[in-house]
């Protein structure tokens, strides 16, 4: 090697020191994953994930989650904020002063009926937490426990953030506004993952999930006897027209390598099989992960929409919705937090378990707080190889395998630790000998 080559390599190191020699901080993470795994606190987080399994409740409407959510850090003697968004939880463990990090955890379920046959099955009819956001709630909890029973080794402030409404609701949105990310310096949040095995994680640095944003349109025309279509105007085949138009937005005007889609999920219209009916209503939703290919695809689907509309003598009149489905931007990673969690994850799980992804064109509105602040989105794999296998979510048959509470618990709980400890502002450079770990 070269004196140049030698030069860079202690200035590339000097430079990656402050990130990758986080002295006597590598125990944390498998510490803190065996205190985790401790009868009393496996127990305890599945006992409280199963309780809100029973009672699911819908974006905004999370009372009772909320409740159980304060009850449990009043018994922790865990400082909150509340309610921030209707029923949203915000709780403080450390100094209560800088550094903050975040860590979040969304609390609905959907409108879906359990089809699970099982002892803790949810008690409502027609909603289930079938994305697992009961168990994001019980390892968020258990990571409080830990970091409250490690208070002294906490170095600064963890903000504990408990958020409604992340299916569509824009929860995360509100709980910015209502002042969630106040004096906070980074943020952390997971989703358990079906396919993925036990004890293994998954991520990506920049673009994981991509910005998705929906919408409505009316198309009207005249309605009237099928068997005398010169006496209507045909919004059927309007709209069919329409649907079909919009299928070339991503196929002939996006550019290839831009991953985008555009889908019709909806389309409502007519009742009788002799009657041309007044107007139709078509719905769906679009994805992208660049903002401008998004605004574009935005931009695009109105102009469709009514002027393909025209083209047969219709009208249309279009929404996006944004008050009741905000548009969620992509959920973009921190490169830095990145390297970041690959060491924290990689000291808990040994550094093979730590996976990279492929992007995903389903989206997350974890994205609102990335727009803010550094923040990092990670997937939790629950899969143990010697059970069946577990179904994707949002599916009726969705389950969650409890062994992975105490994972995701002690990695919220080290991610936290160590950024505080690391995030220092009167770190001092380290010295020679303190490379060691490299
Ligand atoms: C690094 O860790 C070792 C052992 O835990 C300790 O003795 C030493 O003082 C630490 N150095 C610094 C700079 O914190
Ligand atoms: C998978 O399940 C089996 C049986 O329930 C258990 O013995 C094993 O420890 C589990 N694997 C992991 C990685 O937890």
């Amino acid at each position: 090697m070269s004196l140049f080559n030698w030069v860079s390599l202690v200035l590339v190191l000097y430079l990656l020191s402050p990130i990758l020699s986080l002295n006597g901080s590598s125990d944390i993470p498998p510490r803190f994953l065996n205190y985790a795994k401790k009868k009393e606190l496996f127990d305890w987080m599945v006992g409280v994930r199963r309780k809100i399994h029973e009672n699911p409740e819908l974006g905004y409407e999370e009372f009772e989650t909320s409740k159980l959510i304060r009850a449990e850090l009043d018994k922790m003697g865990v400082k909150y904020k509340h309610p921030l968004s209707v029923t949203g939880v915000v709780g403080f463990i450390g100094s209560g002063k800088p550094p903050f990090v975040a860590l979040r955890a969304d609390m609905d379920a959907l409108a879906i009926q359990e089809m699970v046959e099982w002892e803790y099955k949810s008690k409502v009819s027609g909603k289930m937490h079938a994305c697992g956001h009961d168990s994001h709630v019980a390892m968020l909890l258990g990571a409080a426990k830990i970091l409250q029973d490690h208070r002294e080794e906490l170095k600064g402030t963890v903000v504990l953030i408990f958020q409604p409404a992340e299916e569509g609701g824009g929860g995360a949105k509100k709980m910015i506004d209502e002042g969630a990310l106040e004096n906070v310096n980074a943020i952390f949040g997971l989703h358990v993952a079906n396919k993925l095995p036990l004890g293994e994680v998954a991520s990506r640095p920049g673009p994981l999930l991509a910005g998705s944003g929906f919408f409505e349109a009316v198309i009207s025309g005249k309605g009237g006897h099928a068997a005398i279509p010169q006496h209507s105007i045909d919004p059927i085949l309007a709209a069919s027209n329409v649907i079909v138009s919009l299928q070339h937005l991503v196929s002939r005007e996006a550019d290839p390598l831009d991953s985008q889609v555009v889908t019709v999920a909806k389309f409502q219209g007519g009742g009788a099989f002799n009657v041309i009916p007044d107007s139709v209503t078509i719905g769906g939703t679009f994805r992208a992960f660049l903002k401008e290919s998004f605004m574009q695809l935005r931009q695009r689907i109105e102009e469709v929409v009514t002027g393909q509309a025209a083209v047969q003598r219709c009208k249309a009149v279009i929404s996006f919705l944004e008050n009741e489905k905000p548009f969620f931007p992509p959920t973009i990673n921190d490169k830095y937090l990145h390297d970041y969690f690959r060491i924290v994850a990689g000291d808990m799980l040994g550094i093979d378990k730590v996976k990279d992804m492929q992007p995903l064109m389903g989206s997350e509105d974890f994205a609102f707080y990335q727009e803010m602040i550094p923040g990092y989105f990670f997937f939790l794999g629950m899969q143990n190889g010697t059970h069946k296998q577990l179904q994707s979510p949002h599916s009726p048959y969705f389950e969650i395998n409890e062994d992975v509470l105490p994972y995701g618990a002690a990695l919220h709980a080290s991610l936290a630790t160590r950024y505080l400890l690391q995030s220092q502002p009167e770190v001092t450079l380290p010295a020679e000998n303190d490379h060691d770990e490299l």
